[in-house]
């Protein structure tokens, strides 16, 4: 029997196209894997009505982690649109798998690390090592929301809150909610993680990135928290600052930051941001990991225009098999992948077209293979 079993989940688009790059660099280490195919994607909301069929639950129920590519999402009326004819009217609505995944499997840590390599020259400035802590299952994306407004609800806060006062004009069929609903024990737990991360890896600082000022509750509560979390941790310094702001210190010094930590939907944003600092959507790895499980997968989507057609970097993906080797307790492997994916980088002889090249995903991963 194989040392793991990995649930093998290419999606949709370039997903597929990535997950061959994986493959490739996997068997060249002859990883002690066995890949078990798993069902995830748009393919199977036309066909079935579920994006993430219960089938693919049970699955990564009994794998080790899982590796994905990446899927297509599209709004509500486009998603009904497409529905196979026997779906339609039966009032089936569209979710996100991973973000359903994300919640169902309590990965509650989106760890997604930005690092400029040198030679790399899409790289905004060279020396940038920066490591985003996302909370990953709760903040907007809890999918509490309401529209139209029921006057139930509209009510309630009505009465716990007089600001609500302020939208009575408008009707209910005009109003949409969306809950940012924030526990202590989600930003306890993504804190930690951020500060553990900074301890192991000899970094010298966290930042939290909210808005205390403005968003009181939900912000205040994970700022609070930061600052009692910190206190365990001697000899890391906590800075705090503010999303918007963050954003323009980013682009002004982004040498400053090491360690970023913060909740769903800025997580989600400043992520995006810190990948295009180290060379976009090409370069950027995630992981979504719980106590006892973790989905690893490339930040960028499934990218329809390039489907199919082996042109888009795998580094992302490349990138992603070192931090779920890393988790998987294969430090040695791990290290061994990033300095190939780095060699190839600062050599430049292989290069997709978003760095200027023609190679196709394949040849990066055979030439990072061919490092190993
Ligand atoms: P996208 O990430 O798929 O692509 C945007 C653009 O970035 C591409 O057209 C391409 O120019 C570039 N790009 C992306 N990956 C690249 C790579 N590996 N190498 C080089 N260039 C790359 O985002 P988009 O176009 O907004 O969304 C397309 C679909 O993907 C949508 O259906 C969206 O919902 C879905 N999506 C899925 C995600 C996931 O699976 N976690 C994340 C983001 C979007
Ligand atoms: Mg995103």
């Amino acid at each position: 029997m194989a040392k793991y079993k990995i649930a093998w989940m290419p999606g949709d688009g370039i997903g597929r196209d990535v997950m061959d790059a994986a493959k490739i660099v996997l068997d060249k280490f002859k990883f002690d894997a066995e890949y078990v195919p798993a069902d995830i994607g748009w393919e199977f909301w036309r066909k079935e009505g579920d994006p993430l069929p219960e089938r693919t639950i049970k699955i990564l129920k009994n794998t080790d982690c899982a590796l994905f590519g990446a899927i297509t999402s599209k709004p509500k009326e486009e998603a009904e649109a497409e529905l196979a004819p026997h779906l339609k009217g039966k009032g089936l609505v569209y979710a996100s798998p991973i973000v359903r995944l994300r919640q169902e499997l309590n990965l509650r840590t989106n760890l997604r690390p930005c690092k400029a390599y040198p030679g790399n020259p899409l790289n905004y400035k060279e020396g940038i090592d920066i490591v985003v802590f996302r909370e990953n299952t709760e903040d907007l994306y809890s999918g509490v929301e309401f529209f139209p407004l029921p006057d139930e609800v509209r009510d309630v806060i009505k009465k716990h809150n007089p600001k609500m006062k302020k939208f009575d004009k408008h009707p209910s069929n005009e109003v949409a909610v969306s809950l940012r609903i924030n526990t202590k024990t989600a930003c306890r737990n993504i804190i930690i993680d951020a500060f553990e991360y900074a301890k192991k890896n000899g970094r010298k600082s966290v930042t939290v990135v909210e808005k205390p000022n403005v968003i009181r509750e939900t912000s205040g509560l994970m700022v609070r928290t930061a600052r009692e979390i910190a206190k365990n941790y001697p000899g890391i310094a906590l800075y705090e600052t503010n999303i918007d702001a963050m954003c323009m210190w980013l682009l002004k010094n982004p040498l400053d930051y090491s360690a970023l930590v913060t909740s769903n939907l800025f997580g989600d944003i400043i992520s995006d941001l810190c990948a295009q600092l180290v060379g976009g959507l090409g370069f950027a790895s995630s992981g979504n990991i719980g106590d006892n499980y973790a989905v690893f997968e490339p930040t960028h989507g499934s990218a329809p225009k390039y489907a199919g057609m082996y042109k888009v970097n795998p580094m992302a993906m490349l990138l992603t098999v070192v931090l779920m080797m890393d988790w998987l307790g294969e430090k040695e492997k791990a290290t061994r992948l990033e300095n190939a994916i780095a060699a190839v980088i600062k050599e430049g002889k292989v290069r997709t077209y978003d760095m200027g090249g023609s190679s196709s995903t394949l040849d990066i991963a055979n030439a990072v293979a061919g490092k190993l």
